[in-house]
């Protein structure tokens, strides 16, 4: 048998980011929208952490952010109420429906998010 050797595949893909806030504009419990690249992003701020999203429905396409951000952690659509959990963005009614991700990082007071998904 030959050998085989062992290599690593695992990459760091590059990703661009782009300066959307500073860390004390947006409280915790609150999420706003800001365009990032070619996509309209909801960054979310929740249990001191903060979650980027696309900011546009699964459903029907409607900005999340004129919905409601729960104090239990739960992104409600305002148009039809679909439910997503806050910290990972999966789909709690409808449960089989899922927020795109987004990679997000703060440095210096500063919050950035990456110009494409995760
Ligand atoms: S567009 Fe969001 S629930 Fe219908």
């Amino acid at each position: 048998m030959e050998g085989v050797a062992a290599v690593s595949t695992e990459k760091t893909k590059d990703i661009d980011y782009v300066e959307v806030c500073a860390e004390d504009e947006l409280w915790d419990g609150e999420m706003d929208a800001f365009d990032v690249g070619d996509h309209e992003i909801l960054l979310v701020h929740f249990g001191q952490q903060y979650f980027a999203y696309d900011g546009l429905c699964p459903h029907q396409s409607v900005a999340l952010v004129d919905g409601e951000l729960t104090e239990d952690g739960l992104i409600i659509c305002g148009a039809h109420q679909w439910q997503f959990r806050a910290d990972n963005g999966k789909g709690v009614n409808p449960a089989n429906e899922c927020l795109q991700a987004f990679p997000v990082k703060v440095e210096n007071g500063r919050v950035y998010v990456g110009t494409e998904p995760e």
